[in-house]
């Protein structure tokens, strides 16, 4: 009979979108997480080139050489001596990602994820056959896992644990004895690491704490373009490992799931790296002053709670209205003029909270925290 996959059924469409679609267009929307920004002229201009001198065919798999080599190159700070060999171009980080779990999780296995998390680390691993296991980040003890919690849910059938750092939603990051502790810990179960740094030039008040260069060799860094250059629908970003077997591996399967990488635009992100290196640097700049506003504002509200995150472009406070979960918290301030997201499209753990991207312009996050703190005391009364 025509039917379809148990593994499609079993999943469902992100939350994240659900506001997204009901929204009209007079709102001011701290919804989705992508820059406000374009990509570096320079990329732009380069890409054009790049499709007008021919390259518009097949790259090998793994990408151009010269891209993967300045990539490398870049984590030297980290992890001095990595070449193009340890680094497979792909179609985004939404695409590095699935590669990771069709490569490492087999039908009956674990992967234990965060919670709040990016809504599509759970979906990934059931595709891959796999049952994902969340351990809480919480609100108290900011936003970072416990490893007693992660003691408690690991077992015999745990082949990886996944961090994002700095995270998606909650846009918490590590210091390096908390880094320590995670490695730690995966080291004990000796587990695959796959970390999620999307976000790593994406920092403030701080230097980004990897876990490349730590020594651990069941490690895969994913990466991408999106954030970095501002250039999210261009999807394109890379596998990173010192391993070289399972980069072996890694470039096998994205082989069959995309062959390649996008062949102008691997000249064009090499040409930002050139010149327009500093670029994120330049836009952290910007996203850190409006960081501070929408803090400043949503603690000066009643009933509002909110860490100071170090990274990312999202804060995700505790918002309390007595008799309204976080969905109809979110209703509510959708009606009043605000998009945003309920914690609970980040898993159950976030039920209490909301999340705010920053990436609108300061006028407009003041216009918006406006609105917020009037449809807030509106609902207290
Ligand atoms: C934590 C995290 N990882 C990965 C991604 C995927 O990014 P992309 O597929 O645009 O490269 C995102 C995008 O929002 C993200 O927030």
């Amino acid at each position: 009979m025509a039917g379809f996959a148990d593994r499609a059924t079993a999943i469902q469409p992100t939350g994240v979108r659900k506001m997204f679609d009901m929204a009209g267009d007079d709102i001011i929307s701290f919804g989705l997480g992508e820059p406000d920004f374009q990509p570096p002229e320079v990329a732009i201009e380069a890409m054009a080139k790049a499709m007008r001198a021919g390259h518009n065919k097949y790259t090998t798999t793994a990408g151009l050489p010269a891209l993967r080599q300045k990539i490398a190159e870049s984590w030297a700070p980290y992890q001095p001596g990595l070449s193009a060999d340890n680094v497979c171009m792909t179609m985004s980080g939404t695409n590095a990602l699935l590669n990771c779990f069709m490569t490492l999780v087999n039908p009956g296995k674990n992967v234990l994820l965060p919670e709040p998390y990016f809504p599509l680390y759970g979906p990934d691993v059931t595709l891959c056959g796999g049952e994902p296991r969340f351990y809480p980040c919480l609100f108290e003890n900011e936003f970072i896992p416990q490893i007693e919690t992660l003691e408690a849910m690991v077992d015999d059938d745990t082949v990886a644990i996944l961090y994002n750092f700095p995270s998606n939603p909650t846009g918490a990051t590590l210091d390096t004895q908390q880094r320590d502790e995670l490695l730690a810990f995966a080291r004990r179960h000796d587990l695959w690491i796959v970390s999620d740094e999307v976000y790593d030039r994406i920092v403030y008040d701080c230097d980004h704490v990897s876990f490349l260069g730590t020594g651990y060799e069941n490690l895969i860094l994913i990466n991408s373009f999106s954030k970095t250059f501002a250039m999210t629908g261009w999807r394109i970003g890379y596998l990173l490992s010192t391993n070289l077997a399972v980069m072996q591996e890694l470039i096998k399967v994205q082989y069959y799931i995309t062959a390649c990488s996008n062949d102008a635009m691997q000249y064009a992100v090499l040409e930002a790296f050139v010149g327009a290196d500093d670029y994120p640097e330049q836009m952290a700049v910007e996203f850190k002053a409006r960081r501070d506003l929408i803090c400043s504002r949503l603690n000066a509200m009643p009933g509002v709670s909110c860490h100071v995150p170090r990274g990312a472009f999202y804060v995700f406070p505790k918002v309390e209205v007595p008799g309204l979960n976080s969905e109809e918290v979110a209703l509510e301030l959708l009606k009043g003029g605000v998009l945003c997201s309920p914690g609970t499209a980040f898993g159950g753990s976030g039920e209490g909270h909301l999340r705010f991207a920053y990436t609108i312009s300061r006028e407009d996050i003041s216009a918006g925290m406006d609105k917020v703190a009037a449809t807030l005391s509106g609902l207290r009364k």
